[in-house]
């Protein structure tokens, strides 16, 4: 019936969220605005803002210096990757930033690709966005072929039919999207993995239209990589890319002799955008705050990072994920 639906929505406190976002007490043309480009991205809460402008203004450095600002910023980026693994259920240092998606996703196929030619093959979707295609398109130029699974008129879903008939003993990698940002289908992502490592292929998750919607649990799902965008969930400007440790080591990335070869630090090149990683600390946590204001209400409606099982080893108790082997 009508009502359950009703009755199972999470009650969020409005007047409580909205306060903490400085940009929906603004005006335009004497009327309160209205900020209606959702694929643009969220407006930020105070604490995001002030996180950015905390770190300009007292810890402003580059890293791995022997002063105390440096040091400080070597703290932050330590603290928001370990932030970026609570919210998505995987190992600090199986998180790497980078200026948004796309520039991550293109950094991973020119690296991932370094290793494929002739006879290989890379499955993508109708149902994605653009950047989670044109990356992967750019390795036909290496002579990898370019499959693409079709989507069902019908009803805006992902063929898994279509995609299934696709993976084949060729195929190296398939990328697909967690969620659509055209239509808002939600893809079953776990069973996309599940054929393409039973080919023995590797799977690339665009979570970026999902993750502002729904808990990622990246050790549930067994993809290899996930890429997602803090700007969509009310953080900076910035991606974030998880890939398997054991896959952030064996593959090349193309970077400069002096850049480190340590794990996750030899996907990131150059100076990172560290006041705006101080910002995706705060924007994490306060997802989590949203989580413990509202998941009393609509079990596993809200609780980010994960579904039901041991709480997470770091300082966000509204972030719960499954127990990985070996955990206490
Ligand atoms: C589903 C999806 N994937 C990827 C992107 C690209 O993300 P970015 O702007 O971080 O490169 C977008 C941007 O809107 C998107 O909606």
């Amino acid at each position: 019936m009508a009502h359950s639906s009703i009755e199972l929505a999470p009650q969020l406190d409005l007047a409580r969220a909205r306060a903490q976002f400085p940009a929906l007490s603004q005006y335009v043309n004497g009327q309160p605005a209205t900020f209606l480009d959702g694929p643009g991205g969220t407006q930020v809460p105070q604490r995001v803002i002030d996180a950015i402008s905390d770190y300009l203004r007292s810890n402003n450095a580059n890293t791995c210096g022997a002063y105390q600002t440096s040091s400080n910023t070597d703290q932050v980026i330590a603290g928001a990757r370990s932030a970026m693994a609570d919210l998505l259920g995987c190992d600090s240092d199986e998180i790497v930033f980078g200026p948004n998606m796309t520039t991550l996703t293109f950094a991973m196929s020119r690296a991932i690709g370094r290793e494929l030619g002739p006879g290989d093959e890379i499955l993508l979707t109708h149902l994605d966005h653009d950047a989670n295609v044109s990356p992967w398109r750019a390795l036909e130029e290496r002579g990898v072929k370019i499959q693409l699974a079709d989507v069902r008129e019908e009803d805006c879903t992902l063929n898994m039919d279509d995609l299934a008939a696709k993976i084949n003993s060729r195929t190296r990698l398939v990328a697909a999207g967690y969620a659509s940002n055209a239509v808002g289908t939600i893809n079953d992502v776990k069973t996309i993995v599940g054929l393409a490592h039973d080919a023995g292929a590797l799977a690339y998750i665009d979570a970026v239209h999902y993750a502002p919607h729904g808990p990622i649990d990246v050790w549930e799902i067994k993809c290899d990589f996930l890429v997602c965008s803090t700007y969509k969930f009310f953080g900076p400007h910035m991606g974030v890319l998880y890939g398997k440790r054991e896959h952030l080591a064996r593959f090349t990335p193309y970077k400069v002799r002096a850049n480190t070869d340590a794990v996750p630090q030899r996907w990131e090149w150059g100076t990172l955008n560290h006041e705006c990683i101080a910002g995706i600390t705060a924007c994490v946590e306060y997802l989590a705050e949203l989580g413990l204001h509202t998941s009393h209400v609509a079990p596993d409606a809200l609780v980010l990072g994960g579904r039901a099982g041991a709480p997470c080893r770091n300082s966000r108790p509204a972030f719960v994920r499954n127990q990985r082997p070996g955990e206490n």
